[in-house]
């Protein structure tokens, strides 16, 4: 398939506005701006109710966007999942890593449809409880992950099913920051109570689910696992000295860096390491190596949703060693206006989440892999419970 398919494969659909979604908002800090702002594009959308755990955020959410008639008098989501006089369809989940279990869990067994963000949960018991009862529900549930509507993280994918580079057998993933602990907005990113994971989680997934969602998403066996975090515990970080809170380094309990050697079924090594904060540019470029060719794929300053610059195929033609060059690929859409739109479109016609639980659980069991091994300081298996 060629890049005209990709772009082919971009045009908008025929949207029924008649038949609307009913949308509420859990959680209505930084990232419930994008899901606002992508929602507010759609015409087949009613956001009708909004909760945060902080009094009169969710007011001042909806009204900064000039969104009527929204309800949001409630202290809880547990309050707004019980208001049946909203006839809520679907719920999007912005709130904090540790907050995104029981939410899911409360709207699903509520029936209704839920757009959670990434990373899936903090820990691999977790998601297992999440997909339980989004089994019982038989409701749509999509992990955030909107990186996977960028036409050139599909063109990776397609190069691995095209047969191109043959038998993988090796991958080295990751990414990350010189100076980037997230903390624009307060510290829910990196207190231990709201966030949970650092680094490994907030970046890792991304970086983890661009190399298996390209190779089928093979169950992982076992990890060897490493975090640190020697950037976050020093007040004299300068990403805290910028913004005037040398008292956030106490308040730090999550991981800034981790890495970690994972051996997936199939015989596939992942070499993985990411960084919130390190003093280098980048801890290497995205490598996918198989018996036929091989794929470099650069990396991006920080995850902003796509890849770094060009790719290069590395492959023999007529027994020659050359290189191809894959383009980047132009997006007519933004990825969050993807990520709703495919979303709504599962909803209304009951189908298939795009990005579906049962594929970021392998994620999430990493992650947790590599928190678990770290803390025992061993390799350790992989055991992911029956759902
Ligand atoms: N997809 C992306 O590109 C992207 C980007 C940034 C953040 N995120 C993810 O989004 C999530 C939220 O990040 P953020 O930057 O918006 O954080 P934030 O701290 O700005 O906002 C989270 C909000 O959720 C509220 N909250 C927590 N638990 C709640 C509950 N049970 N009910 C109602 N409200 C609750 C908090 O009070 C807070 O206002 C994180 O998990 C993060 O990883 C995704």
């Amino acid at each position: 398939m060629g890049l005209d398919d990709f772009k082919e494969n971009q045009e908008k659909k025929v949207i029924d506005a008649n038949k609307k979604v009913r949308v509420g908002f859990i959680g209505c800090g930084w990232i419930a701006t994008s899901h606002i702002k992508a929602l507010l594009k759609q015409p087949d959308v009613e956001i009708v109710a909004g909760c945060d755990l902080i009094p009169g955020k969710a007011k001042a959410f909806f009204e900064k966007f000039e969104v009527e008639g929204v309800k949001t008098d409630y202290a809880s989501h547990k309050e707004m999942l019980a208001d049946k006089s909203l006839k809520l369809d679907a719920v999007t989940i912005c709130t904090y890593n540790r907050q995104h279990a029981e939410p899911a869990i409360e709207a699903l067994n509520a029936g209704l449809h839920v757009l959670l963000e990434k990373p899936f949960t903090v820990t691999l018991d977790e998601a297992v409880a999440v997909m339980k009862a989004e089994k019982a529900s038989g409701k749509v549930l999509s992990i955030g992950f909107q990186p996977r509507m960028d036409a050139n993280m599909k063109m990776i994918k397609k190069i691995v099913e095209s047969g191109e580079l043959g038998q993988i057998y090796y991958i080295q993933t990751g990414g990350g920051r010189r100076r980037g602990i997230p903390t624009p907005y307060g510290t829910t990113f990196i207190e231990d109570e709201t966030a949970g994971i650092g680094a490994l989680g907030d970046i890792g997934c991304y970086s983890l689910d661009m190399v298996l969602n390209a190779i089928g998403y093979p169950k992982p066996l076992t990890v060897s696992g490493y975090k640190s975090a020697f950037f976050g515990t020093d007040p004299n970080y300068a990403g805290y000295l910028n913004c005037g809170h040398p008292e956030y380094a106490k308040k730090f309990g999550v991981d800034d860096f981790a890495a970690a050697f994972i051996r997936l079924e199939g015989g596939i090594i992942l070499d993985f390491r990411i960084a919130w904060a390190m003093n280098l540019d980048t801890p290497g470029d995205t490598i996918i190596m198989g018996t036929k060719g091989s794929l470099r794929i650069p990396s991006t300053e920080c995850w902003n949703g796509t890849v770094g610059g060009p790719m290069t195929l590395y492959h023999e033609v007529c027994g020659e060693q050359t290189q191809t060059e894959i383009p980047i690929i132009k997006m007519k859409e933004g990825l969050f206006d993807l990520k709703i739109r495919t979303f709504l479109d599962a909803v209304k016609e009951n189908g298939t989440a795009p990005v579906p639980s049962s594929q970021i659980l392998y994620n999430q069991a990493i992650i947790d892999g590599i928190a678990k091994s770290a803390e025992l300081g061993r390799e350790i298996e992989i055991e992911i419970p029956e759902i």
